[in-house]
């Protein structure tokens, strides 16, 4: 097939084989990508509007037990700062957050054997009972089914959890030997059972990547159905085994942001901060490309720095409100408005009314 059938084959089918999918990355060009991105930016349109969801993310600790060579707090990263949020400054920041207009609060943070099921438990609770209309979405790494059950029960009602690769050598190339792929595919699975709304993703451009372990990416999220997926680009830290590797670049990260629009339609697609970092109108492009969520930043200013998955990371000197402001007048540009309502993924939404 050409590149041109290919795309319409996507646009009309929501879907490609692997070998088509590896085909269509392989043979891009600037024309495939622009027919690419106005067919995933109407298909925004038609499910979304021009309203952009927004979550406030609150980082909620720097520690992490994990080793993954990409990642900044990784454990091996001594000249990592780290810190821990107290519940009361989460507390804050979420409410905060409430009265700038956020419904979703993310709590994110490194596997951080301080928060323990009734720790985290505890949090979760309270936010919930202080904020009853705001979704809580935690991303807080692997655990047990038991933990993610007991999250859920306490009001957890969404859980990222980024995939990284759905090829588990090239996952065995990205982590350390003591992790996983099954164990996080395990992960995946738990949380979809429970009853989260769930958020898989993967780094575009990490080292070892190709357009076959990309199919099998694609592949993955399409059998998978998540009701969200978080892509940006790889960007390497000055203190992990990859300093000297290539970032994913802005041109392959869009394209992917619309072939994912086109696969899973209704899919929440945020336009992350590793985007914003790598171009100065990253989220921008990456929301005229197809995605419709955007993640400001609500960590207090003191510990923003701290929280260094990658180097150069934009958003960490400025305050909360500045964070809103920033992106509320960034998607103006592009013709968008954010959304103050919790924004559920439509799938969610219609599982619940059933
Ligand atoms: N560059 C880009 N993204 C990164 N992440 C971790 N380290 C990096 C990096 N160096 C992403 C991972 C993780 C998410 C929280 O941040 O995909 O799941
Ligand atoms: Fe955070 Fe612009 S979005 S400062």
């Amino acid at each position: 097939m050409t590149e041109r059938e290919l795309i319409e084959k996507l646009d009309r089918e929501h879907g490609l084989s692997e070998a088509e999918y590896a085909e269509l990355i392989d043979g891009r060009d600037e024309g495939a990508a622009e027919l690419l991105a106005s067919l995933a930016s109407e298909k925004r349109k038609a499910v979304f509007g021009n309203s952009i969801y927004t979550r406030g993310l609150i980082e909620i600790s720097s520690i992490c037990k994990n080793n993954c060579l990409y990642c900044g707090i990784r454990r091996d990263n001594r000249q990592a700062e780290r810190y821990r949020l107290s519940k009361e400054e989460i507390l804050s920041c979420a409410d905060e957050g409430y009265g700038l207009g956020f419904r979703t609060f993310v709590l994110q943070g490194g596997e951080d054997a301080f928060f323990t099921d009734e720790v985290l438990c505890d949090i979760v609770s309270e936010l919930k009972k202080k904020h009853p209309d705001c979704a809580v979405t935690l991303s807080m790494g692997e655990r047990s089914h038991e933990s993610y059950k007991a999250l859920h029960d306490a009001g957890a009602d969404r859980y990222l959890l980024r995939h990284e690769t759905a090829d588990p050598e090239h996952y065995a190339m990205l982590h350390p030997a003591e992790m996983s792929f099954d164990n996080r595919m395990r992960c995946l699975k738990d949380l979809k059972e429970i009853g989260y709304q769930v958020g898989c993703g993967f780094m575009v451009g990490s080292p070892g990547q190709t357009s076959a372990t990309l199919a099998k990416d694609l592949t993955f999220i399409k059998e998978f159905k998540p009701d969200m997926c978080g892509i940006g680009p790889f960007i390497p830290h000055r203190n992990t085994p990859f300093k000297d590797e290539t970032a994913g670049t802005l041109e392959l990260t869009l394209f992917l942001l619309s072939v994912l629009r086109l696969t899973l339609p209704e899919v929440l697609l945020p336009a992350t901060t590793a985007l914003g970092t790598i171009h100065p109108q990253g989220r921008e492009k990456g929301i005229l490309a197809g995605a419709n969520v955007v993640m400001p930043n609500l960590s207090p200013v003191g510990v923003r720095k701290k929280y260094e998955l990658y180097d150069n990371k934009i958003c960490t000197g400025e305050e909360s409100a500045q964070c809103r402001g920033c992106l509320e007048a960034r998607m103006k540009a592009v013709g968008c408005t954010l959304a103050v309502d919790r924004g559920d993924s439509p799938a969610s939404l219609k599982a619940r009314s059933l």
